[in-house]
């Protein structure tokens, strides 16, 4: 039996609240929690003056494996991970190839058992005509539709296709919101432009409402479970404070929290991305919308490409930007200046995303539950730099920006897997269970 011993933490419980203590982690669990615990251990850590939260969950990163580990891979984009304080994470299927059917899903689960220094889920990806697979396909957190194309192959754009994925089968169904049509129609429309800017322009805000209303008539004619990723426009969070079945949650990206269109003219395309980044208000309206329930948690949709790749001109620059590593970060930074609770960062990082995804027993720091854990230092202010990223492409679109609140140790099942800058050699990650 393994035995972690995390002493003199300032220990965040679920509600917000925290508590001075110590917290015994045993086999990968939390088997106590209370002040002065006197026992041995394995290993102990000195956690005086630091905030212990339960590991961060990523719900949506792209770590390019299969097919681009050039850009990531399962090992550099968990390593990223555990530097951001995530513990899980669940990938997405747009790889080369891509996560269409179950052999494709057994081998990035193979992969990850050898590679992931976090614990690991993955989606199923919709095409056309896989719908057997999309409802038998195991381990899997979720179906992902790409309603609109973006990197990779995958798209379902035909009504009658993703009618009939939302009619069969109960499993939750997460999509990619943007209309194809529209943006097809509007890429001809704007043919010429090359500036990085317009690509807000083209996938407007009109592509997202159309394809998250169309995505939600879905869902409440066949009571689907739904998720609506990376929400991006004030318009579906006006539509979803009107109109929100029980069944269907949204989540949003510090990227459309935290850049908006005036950010092309320093960081052009950097921060290219689809759904792209919107106007300033919008940034607002997410943020209310998230604090008031509308959106229910927050993913980051890490979606690597290199800068040599990035300084192409517009269109061949591609859509996408990392963010594993500075999601938990933005927003300590966000709390220290009072915008928002360690209740808040608790449920938006941390049990929402497992509740949603059915992910038993992470993302709250209780007696019995999985010793996913981050320990953060409140006091320091850092700046992010591209040439300190553990992403493979070395960079952020958040580089420059001083932010308070970063990982000193992070912990996965009870053992250390980052210290001090560090990632630790032979520990791994585990598949995650979805009920
Ligand atoms: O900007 C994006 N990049 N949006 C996506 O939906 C996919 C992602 C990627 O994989 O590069």
């Amino acid at each position: 039996m393994f035995r972690l011993l995390i002493r003199n933490a300032r220990v965040a419980r679920p509600d917000g609240s925290t508590f001075d203590g110590d917290v015994l982690c045993e086999d990968g669990h939390i088997a106590r929690l209370a002040p002065g615990i006197d026992t041995q251990a394995d290993e102990s850590i000195d956690a005086r003056g630091k905030l212990l939260l339960p590991g961060v969950i990523d719900p949506q990163v792209h770590f390019r494996e299969p097919g681009k580990e050039y850009k990531e891979g399962l090992e550099s984009g968990s390593r990223a991970a555990v530097r951001g304080g995530v513990t899980s994470f669940l990938e997405m299927p747009n790889t080369d190839p891509s996560t269409t059917t179950q052999a494709a899903l057994d081998d990035k689960l193979e992969r990850a058992a050898q590679k992931s220094v976090a614990n690991y889920g993955f989606f199923i990806g919709a095409t056309a005509d896989n719908l057997d697979v999309l409802n038998s396909a195991a381990p899997a957190c979720g179906i992902k539709i790409f309603m609109g194309a973006s990197t990779g192959s995958l798209l379902v754009d035909r009504p009658e296709d993703l009618e009939r994925i939302f009619a069969n089968g109960t499993r939750l169904i997460a999509v990619h919101a943007e209309d194809e049509a529209r943006i097809r129609a509007r890429k001809a429309q704007f043919a010429g432009r090359t500036d990085y800017a317009v690509h807000s322009e083209i996938r407007d805000s009109e592509c997202a409402l159309k394809a998250t209303e169309l995505a939600l008539a879905l869902s409440k004619k066949y009571r689907r479970r739904l998720h609506i990723l990376h929400l991006s426009t004030k318009e579906e969070a006006e539509l979803l404070r009107r109109d929100k079945p029980a069944w269907v949650t949204a989540e949003v990206i510090p990227n459309h929290l935290f850049l908006n269109t005036g950010d092309y003219a320093t960081l052009g395309a950097r921060v290219q991305m689809n759904p792209p980044i919107r106007a300033k208000e919008d940034n607002a309206v997410l943020w209310a919308a998230l604090k008031d329930g509308v959106i229910d948690f927050i993913a980051t949709d890490h979606a690597p490409h290199t800068l040599e790749e990035k300084s192409q001109p517009y269109p061949k620059s591609p859509a996408g930007m990392p963010g594993v590593e500075t999601s938990l970060p933005l927003l300590l930074t966000e709390m220290a200046a009072g915008r928002c609770t360690l209740a808040d960062i608790q449920k938006w990082m941390c049990w929402g995303p497992a509740v949603s995804y059915g992910i038993p027993n992470k993302g709250k720091i209780l007696e019995g539950w999985d010793a996913d854990l981050t320990l953060v230092d409140m006091d320091t202010v850092k700046t992010v730099r591209d040439e300190d990223m553990f992403t493979k492409v070395r960079w952020s679109p958040f580089a420059g920006r001083a932010l308070t609140g970063w990982p000193v140790y992070t912990i996965v099942n009870g053992r250390v897997v980052f210290d001090n800058g560090r990632v630790r050699d032979g520990v791994f990650g585990r598949p995650l269970r979805f009920h």
